[in-house]
């Protein structure tokens, strides 16, 4: 447990909990008090974040979800309800990372890559904030975090379908945003610059080729970031720390996307 508890009686979900971003959010919102269902495609890996959270005293339970199913995330919520008795956090993180090799231009890409994208990064995410929207209005309100990526903001020659499903997550925030306030539901995005574990940056950094220098430039932290770096904005935003704060897309960027390659070649 930490010295903050600015979540207890509060149960979140977090999808793609079983690793990285999500897994430390789960984590972190567990520590500080709430209920946390690990969502994650791979059952196996939601139940060792499970087991991590429980080895630090907190309150979890895994569920097998596809984010782009309707179905399974209705699911999703109810069982949550039904193990927790209410929901008032949702962390939307899940994304098909496995299809960033496939995920060309708009002309060499292929047609199923694009869509996988889309459906499990951005139609995941609304489906996300639909069905767990009405679970938060039974209990007066709730908050969304969503995760978005610094790719939302530049162009590149390669992930196209990456960085407009992306794009579009930092758009439909500010539309549950706008539609929800009145009625207790906040909405934020946190747009992430590289993460990368830290014990995985410390092996890379002694290995004999290390792979992620060429990922460093760029950050003008001079370095790259750590789950726990934007789980800790993500834990803010869902907290009523930012009780003043919706619509937002905090940047946890170390800087990335700030100077101008103009100005800063
Ligand atoms: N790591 C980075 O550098 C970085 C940068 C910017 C944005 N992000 C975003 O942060 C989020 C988390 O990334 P990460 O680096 O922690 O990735 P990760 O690979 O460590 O974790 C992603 C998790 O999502 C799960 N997942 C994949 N598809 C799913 C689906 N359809 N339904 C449910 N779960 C699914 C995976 O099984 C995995 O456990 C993603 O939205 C990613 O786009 C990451």
């Amino acid at each position: 447990m930490t010295d903050r508890d600015r979540f207890t009686g509060r149960v979140a979900i977090v999808t793609g909990a079983g690793s990285g971003i999500g897994a430390a959010t789960a984590r972190l919102l567990a520590q500080e008090g709430a209920a946390v269902t690990v969502a994650d495609i791979d059952l196996a890996r939601a139940a060792n974040a499970v087991d991590a959270i429980a080895a630090l005293g907190g309150t979890a339970r895994a569920q097998h979800v596809d984010v782009s199913d309707p179905v399974g995330m209705q699911a999703l919520v109810d069982d949550t309800v039904a193990a927790y008795g209410r929901l008032d956090i949702l962390h939307n993180n899940a994304a098909a990372l496995d299809q960033n090799a496939r995920d060309q231009d708009v002309v060499t890409g292929d047609l199923d890559t694009w869509e996988r994208v889309l459906a499990v990064n951005l139609t995941g995410t609304m489906l996300g904030c639909r069905v767990a929207i009405p679970a938060m209005l039974a209990v007066g309100g709730g908050a969304i975090v969503n995760t978005a990526s610094a790719a939302a903001f530049y162009g590149s020659r390669t992930l196209a379908a990456y960085g407009t499903s992306k794009a579009g997550v930092v758009a439909l925030t500010r539309y549950v945003a706008t539609a929800y306030a009145d009625r207790g539901i906040r909405c934020n995005a946190v747009a992430p610059g590289v993460v990368v574990d830290r014990a995985v940056q410390e092996a890379d950094a002694g290995a004999p080729a290390p792979r992620l220098g060429p990922y460093v430039a760029g950050h003008l932290a001079g370095r790259l970031g750590y789950p726990e770096e934007v789980a800790a904005a993500v834990a803010y935003l869902a907290s009523d720390d930012a009780a003043f704060v919706t619509g937002e897309c905090l940047r946890i960027d170390g800087g990335l996307t700030v100077p101008s390659p103009l100005h800063h070649p």
